[in-house]
């Protein structure tokens, strides 16, 4: 490898990240916040570059990698600062040799209080009752005015029981709520004492759950998880939260089961195809959308966005990088 290797970043991150590239190597980057490359500037961009510091939005596919390995520099690593990474090939990359690597845990704190919060401002009407307000519609107190759904001791369904998963059960403890799960890994008896979590097979969380929150990575065998047969199962009085990744729910079968009232409403954080939306979804008012802004507090941030480096930064050194998704590629 060149002494000061070539690395890119490929949106603007929190600027602590930064200073620990650039001690290490030489960094391209844009400044701009906000600024995604569609795939063709990232395709032009990314040969040349000893390390890429990729976005969830970045679609690093097969043959982005293996034009990057062409190039010189070679392309090393492919350090995604996200927990998820379905936006990278890592079989394509593990094949080239190149090292990748996420950022787990930082967030599921984070990811968890947003979760819990959707399903707060869903059920109990939240931003629907501030649209009215600001609207100068409201004139008065009134007994039947914006009542929504009950949260405390109510039922939560969690599909996907990993970090975030079991994030959002301590959260429900707080409201007394009893936590029902699918996993494909099913808890050890006492992970699921400690963590107040009832296994059931999916049909029946899905049946008896007044709030289903996804907290799956998503991946072929999740792709539409969330499709017309499980609405069907759901209660009408049921409201699905997803901050996890768009494609696990099938939007359109989602827009389908909110109109023909299958389910009462729902709360999303990620979407099929983002930034585009089902249009559907844009005007119903049982539906609560947001961003993908999970993770999105400053500090939370800034520890993924470091870490990514860090992970860079021990890759250079010759150290395992502490989040590497495929060891393999290691010798
Ligand atoms: C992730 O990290 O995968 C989230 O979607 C964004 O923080």
């Amino acid at each position: 490898m060149s002494a000061r290797p070539k690395i890119l970043v490929t949106q603007k991150v929190p600027d602590p990240a930064y200073p620990l590239l650039e001690a290490i190597g030489d960094v391209e980057a844009t400044m701009e916040e906000g600024v995604i490359w569609p795939y063709e500037e990232l395709l032009r961009r990314g040969p040349g570059h000893d390390y890429i510091y990729s976005l969830l939005t970045d679609n690093i596919d097969a043959h982005f990698l293996e034009t990057c390995a062409a190039s010189t520099p070679a392309l090393k690593m492919v350090a995604n600062m996200a927990v998820g990474f379905n936006n990278i090939d890592v079989d394509a990359a593990t094949r080239l040799g190149i090292a990748v690597s996420n950022t787990p845990g930082v967030l599921s704190d984070t990811t968890g209080d947003l979760a819990f919060a959707l399903l707060m401002a869903t059920a109990r009407r939240i931003p629907e009752a501030e649209r009215f307000l600001r609207a100068g519609k409201y004139t008065g107190w009134g007994p039947l005015l914006f009542c929504g759904a009950e949260v405390h001791h109510s039922t939560l369904g969690l599909i996907g029981a990993g970090r975030i998963g079991k994030i959002m059960s301590k959260r429900a403890s707080g409201f007394e709520m009893n936590t029902l799960y699918f996993d494909v890994y099913r808890m050890s008896p006492a992970d699921e004492a400690q963590y107040n979590m009832t296994y059931l097979p999916m049909d029946e969380v899905l049946q008896q759950a007044d709030f289903i929150s996804v907290h799956t990575p998503y991946m072929p065998s999740t792709h539409h998880l969330i499709s017309e047969r499980e609405f069907h199962l759901m209660k009408p009085t049921a409201i699905l939260i997803n901050t996890a990744r768009g494609p696990i729910v099938d939007e359109k079968a989602l827009v389908r089961a909110l109109q023909a009232g299958k389910i009462a409403g729902a709360g999303l954080d990620v979407f099929e195809n983002e930034p585009a939306i089902e249009p559907e979804l844009l005007s119903m008012e049982n539906v609560v959308l947001l961003p993908h802004i999970a993770s999105a507090s400053l500090k939370t941030r800034t520890l993924m966005a470091t870490m990514a480096s860090d992970n860079i930064v021990a890759h250079f050194h010759g150290q395992r990088p502490p989040n590497i998704l495929n060891p393999e590629v290691l010798q």
